[in-house]
């Protein structure tokens, strides 16, 4: 091992070549003067465990895991968070000094500081729709419902999808599960997108007048263009309609101050990435 070289650490995922994190956090690297290197490693489909593996070998100190390895990170880490072991997905691997891994899924806590801190809204007390019953869905419920909305409901495509997750989350607030036409005659403050229906540029069917007069829009995917459910939030005369690349931002920030012991500035980071995202989710 080449003692002289930086801390490596990575993104993990399968397809990873669109992933914006190398770019990110080299700017956090240099942001606050840290010597780390952080490529992007693509691993084959039941190539997980291996590919971390080498990866420890050779001076990895840390992972972040996307798409479709957040189980599987989940299953590989000694130590989770109580956040990622609800989750049951994590995006953030630490390596630590003991031989450790720890595993964390700083996505929810990526989106609720961007929808509070660098867009100033509220989540305390407000009626939330929260669409989709997935992983990335799974992956945000114990931030939102820490923030004590008014209510929480899960409406997916699949009900009984969203009836189960709901469930699993019931100690920690009011939250409730449902189909999407079950939503004809509620009103909502707040409607995040967490389904991957923006990947076919569709929106989840919804019902006209679900989305309050002055409520807001969040949608996990971000890209060049707005998303399908950005252009619908718009549509339905939302007072504002946000995107996921502020959350990608955060979320990468948290994962870096884990690492690092130290948050770097997102600002910056996110208005040089509004010009040149691409599109994707977290
Ligand atoms: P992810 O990890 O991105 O959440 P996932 O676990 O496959 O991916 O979940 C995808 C979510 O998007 C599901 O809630 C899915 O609904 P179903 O459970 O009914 O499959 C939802 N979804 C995908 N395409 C959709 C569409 N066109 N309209 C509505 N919901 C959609």
């Amino acid at each position: 091992m080449n003692s002289s070289k930086p801390d490596q650490y990575a993104v993990i995922g399968n397809p990873i070549s669109h992933s914006q994190s190398p770019r990110i956090h080299s700017i956090f690297a240099v942001q606050t003067g840290q010597n780390l290197e952080y490529q992007a490693i693509l691993a084959e489909p039941g190539h997980f465990s291996t590919t971390v593996n080498a990866f420890r070998e050779n001076r990895g100190r840390g992972l972040n895991v996307t798409v479709p390895f957040k189980q599987e990170a989940w299953i590989y880490a000694d130590l989770l968070s109580t956040r990622a072991e609800r989750a049951r997905a994590v995006n953030t691997l630490v390596f630590q000094e003991d031989g450790v891994a720890f595993g964390e899924n700083t996505d929810g806590i990526g989106l609720v500081k961007d929808i509070k801190d660098n867009h100033n809204l509220e989540l305390a007390g407000q009626r939330i729709l929260l669409l989709g019953a997935g992983g990335a869905a799974r992956g945000i419920l114990q931030p939102l419902l820490n923030e004590s909305p008014a209510r929480l409901v899960i409406a997916n495509r699949t009900p009984a999808k969203a009836l189960e997750l709901a469930l699993m989350f019931t100690d920690l607030g009011s939250v409730t599960g449902c189909g999407l036409d079950e939503l004809a005659g509620q009103r909502f403050d707040v409607i995040i997108n967490a389904t991957a229906a923006g990947l076919s540029d569709s929106v989840p069917a919804l019902p006209d007048g679900v989305l309050a007069s002055d409520g807001w829009c969040y949608d996990l995917m971000y890209g060049d263009e707005p998303t399908a459910f950005v252009s619908w939030a718009r549509q339905q005369g939302a007072a504002r309609w946000l995107d996921g690349l502020g959350m990608l931002v955060e979320q990468a920030a948290e994962s870096f101050s884990l690492w690092r012991g130290i948050r770097p500035d997102t600002q910056l980071v996110i208005a040089t990435l509004r010009n040149v995202a691409g599109r994707g989710s977290v």
